[in-house]
């Protein structure tokens, strides 16, 4: 495994990181096998690990907690995400900040993210952003207050789904360490303007949904459908998946020989040396040690890369 800076947070991250979303609130999940996948993975070298208040109401946050307390010997680098007041995705563009991230929210959640660890928080993100509100002095003020009292050693964004840009003028201030962003062979518009703004600045890059939801781990069909209540079932709506599953063919015509899907998947991300670690969603085992172990790969030859970037999918 390889491990890369986490921008100026001073936090080494495996390049690898464990995406906590499917463990907290999607069906299949059970929590017996979601910690048997966090301690293979941290037996493995992983030790970036993305959870949220919301995956579950604690759920995800708790689990971790728990399975990280038996590897004190680890520098594990715990991040979770504040919800917003009116706990609504997406955000709107209308929303005022002291609405949404109220110092007394912020104060309070940042506290049961961290009773749930059981430790400081290594990261604390907030899961929606608006960049209208990146000169507002009562966000700026109460990380300030959190860094200074030690219960978060750094602050990320995670930028809303597919507005990448929605976040540049909040890095230019100086009080971001990291944002978090959707970024793929199909979403690739970060590479447009928010990575070289990172590399500027020297925030950190963590590149969610890596496949797709799913749809890039190649197991998807026109039969495929999920449980109401899971989110993937409006994702993955009879529209969406009828215009994902061509794109997917596409990409499979071009895989070397003894290439999976999710292994070009993510081997394209970690091709890309502004990112700081690729949470990717495992639940299974045989996930874990499958990802974990492309980091050893390096990155895909450049005329693979070239071809891929065609492949790009601009979503509104
Ligand atoms: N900030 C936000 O608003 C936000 C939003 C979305 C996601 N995230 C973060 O990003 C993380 C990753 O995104 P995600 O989990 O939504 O989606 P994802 O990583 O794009 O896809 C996860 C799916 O891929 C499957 N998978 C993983 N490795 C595979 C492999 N080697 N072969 C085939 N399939 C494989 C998983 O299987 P299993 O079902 O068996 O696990 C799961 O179904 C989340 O867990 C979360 O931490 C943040």
């Amino acid at each position: 495994m390889h491990y890369r800076p986490l921008g100026k947070s001073g936090l080494q991250v495996s390049e690898v990181g464990h995406g906590l979303w499917g463990m907290g609130s999607w069906s299949g999940s059970d929590d017996d096998t979601s910690r048997a996948a966090l301690r293979r993975s941290i037996e493995g070298g992983c030790t970036f690990y993305d959870s949220a208040f919301v995956y579950g109401d604690g759920r995800s946050d708790k689990l971790i907690g728990e399975v990280a307390r038996a590897y004190p010997q680890k520098a594990l680098v715990l991040a979770s995400k504040i919800p917003p007041a009116d706990f609504a995705w997406p955000s709107k563009p209308t929303n005022q900040l002291h609405a949404i991230f109220p110092r007394g929210h912020v104060l309070d959640y940042a506290k049961r993210i961290s009773d749930a660890f059981g430790r400081p928080i290594d990261l604390l993100q907030f899961h929606v952003w608006e960049d209208s509100w990146a000169h507002d002095a009562e966000w700026q003020d109460t990380v300030a207050e959190l860094k200074s009292t030690g219960r978060i050693k750094a602050f990320g964004l995670s930028l809303n789904r597919w507005q990448p840009e929605n976040g540049l003028a909040a890095i230019a201030t100086g009080f971001v360490d990291s944002v978090q962003v959707i970024y793929n062979i199909f979403d690739a518009a970060p590479e447009d303007k928010l990575f070289p703004a990172c590399r500027a600045h020297n925030v950190g890059v963590i590149a969610r949904v890596p496949l797709d939801e799913g749809s890039l781990g190649g197991r998807l069909t026109a039969e495929t459908r999920f449980p109401d209540g899971d989110w993937r079932a409006r994702y993955f709506n009879s529209d969406n998946l009828a215009k994902t599953l061509p794109r997917i063919a596409a990409l499979n015509a071009l895989r070397p020989e003894g290439m999976s899907l999710p292994e070009m998947a993510l081997r394209y991300i970690l091709s890309e040396p502004t990112v700081s670690t690729v949470i990717v969603g495992m639940r299974k085992l045989a996930h874990v040690d499958d990802n974990l172990a492309l980091s050893d790969k390096g990155p895909l030859p450049p005329a693979l890369l070239a071809t891929l970037r065609r492949h790009r999918w601009n979503r509104p």
